[in-house]
Formats: C-alpha cells, structure tokens, sequence
C-alpha cells in the first residue's frame, strides 16, 4: 500500500531537553489517522516536526515520495500539507472573509483560482458564506473550528493535520466536527485523490467515531498503532485514560 506521509525514528529537542524518542508513524492516502496521547507526551511536537515549525534531530519525513524534514515549513505547506494548530488561531478582531483571504495570500493564490479555491469552502461550511461579515471572535467554537480548516483547506491540501479540534469545544458540537471530517474525506481533491487526516486528539471516542487507524504516543514513543477497531480497553487505560 502507497505511503504519503512517513516519521521515521524521529528524535526531536525542546531547550535541551529530548522531547521525542524515535517517533515511527505512517499516514496513506485518504486515511484518517488519530495521534493519541496524554497531555505533555509529545504529540503537539511530533506535528511541529512535520509542518516544520520544529528541526528533527535525527531522523527522516517523508511527503508524497519525498525527503521533507529540512524543507521550510511554507515549502511544506504548498506540496499539500494543511495544519489546523492547536487552539485554531483565526483572528478574533478581523471579519470570516478577511481570516479566509489571509489564507490565500499565505498560500500564494489569486485570481479565479482564489474565487474557486473559496468557493470550495463555502459549499462545505455553508455557515461561512452566511457570516462573512462577522468578526472571528464572535463565532461558536464550532464555527470556529469550521473556520480554520475551511482556511486550511484553501491549499488544496493531500494531508490535513488538526491538533485537537474538540478541545474546549462543547459536547453538542463534538459531534457536527465529527460530520465535518466524515464529511471532508468524501470530498475529491482537485487532483480525483482523497484527503488524508492526521488529528491529534485526546477524546477516545470520538477517534472510534472518526478514524481508521491509531498511534498511541506515550513519553515521545509510539507505544501502541493498528486499527481503530483493535485499540482495546487496556491500552486506553494503560496509555490514554487521565
Ligand atoms: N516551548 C516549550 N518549552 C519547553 N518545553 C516545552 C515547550 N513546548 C513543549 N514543551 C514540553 O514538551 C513536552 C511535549 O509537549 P507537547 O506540546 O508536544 O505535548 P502534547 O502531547 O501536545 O500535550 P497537550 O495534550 O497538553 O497538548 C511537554 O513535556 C512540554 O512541557
Ligand atoms: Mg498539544
């Protein structure tokens, strides 16, 4: 089975201090892949290594057939890699349509293919088209969650990776962000490719609701990987549960 994202043995430092030890994780096209993990294991930083916003020390990334882990993270970002950063980070102060431009001025898009690209989002999230005027700030959590990935996915990306969407987001939403992901993988990239979904998140059963496979990281390791369906009580209790 074709690979497009691949950690090899990834080691990776915070001030000194070895924050990843050989992290080993694999996503294939159009699959969606939960990174799990108690708090301060390492996830946020394993998806640092692969936007590029941290330098591995050792260790390989590989993107769609290619060596990235010394590319700059824009670089990375325009061969097709979206990154929803933890905390989603739109502007709170600046209007939907402002915090969906900035996007495309980051990603370097113009024209019809700007119009295209937006308009692609809208059909997704059609709230955003409905509150266009409105300042980031005064969305829901869910609408602006719906927010940053619309604002990701002006890339057109292969892989879209979220740290923990449902973080600080209430029980009744969980479940619309749950659709919105069963939703993009359903949605054919520019290219007739599935989108792939790499999501860091702590919430157990919402990954059984939404991925096909597991990583479980346990003190910057991958202590336990399969399929979602085989992620069983005892690992959950040893690894995950607080
Ligand atoms: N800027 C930093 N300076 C120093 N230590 C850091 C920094 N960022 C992260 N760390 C440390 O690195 C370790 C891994 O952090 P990381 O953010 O990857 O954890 P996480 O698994 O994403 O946790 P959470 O679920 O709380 O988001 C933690 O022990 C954390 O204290
Ligand atoms: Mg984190």
């Amino acid at each position: 089975m074709s690979t497009l994202l691949h950690l090899q043995s990834v080691e990776a430092d915070i001030s000194g201090s070895r924050i990843l030890r050989g992290v080993e994780l694999e996503v294939r096209p159009g699959e969606v892949v939960a990174l799990m993990g108690r708090n301060g294991v390492g996830k946020t930083t394993t998806l640092k290594t692969i936007t590029g916003l941290l330098p591995v020390r050792t260790g390989t990334i590989v993107f769609d057939g290619q060596p990235i882990h010394r590319l700059a993270t824009d670089v990375r970002a325009r061969l097709g890699i979206g990154y929803v950063p933890q905390g989603r980070d739109i502007f709170p102060h600046m209007t939907v349509e402002e915090n969906l431009r900035i996007g495309l001025v980051v990603h370097g898009r113009k024209g019809p293919e700007a119009a295209a690209a937006l308009e692609r989002v809208y059909e997704l999230f059609p709230v955003l088209k409905e509150m266009l005027g409105r300042k980031g700030g005064v969305l829901s959590g869910g609408q602006q969650q719906q927010l940053a990935i619309g604002r990701a996915l002006l890339l057109d990306p292969k892989l879209l990776i979220l740290d923990e969407p449902t973080e600080g987001i209430q029980p009744s939403i969980i479940e619309q962000i749950g659709d919105t992901l069963r939703r993009l993988r359903t949605i054919p990239r520019s290219d007739g490719t599935g989108l792939a979904i790499l999501l860091v998140e702590q919430y157990v059963d919402f990954c059984r609701a939404v991925a096909d496979r597991y990583y479980a990281l346990d003190r910057g390791a991958v202590v336990s990987s399969g399929a979602i369906a085989d992620l069983t009580d005892e690992v959950v209790r040893v690894h995950l549960q607080v």
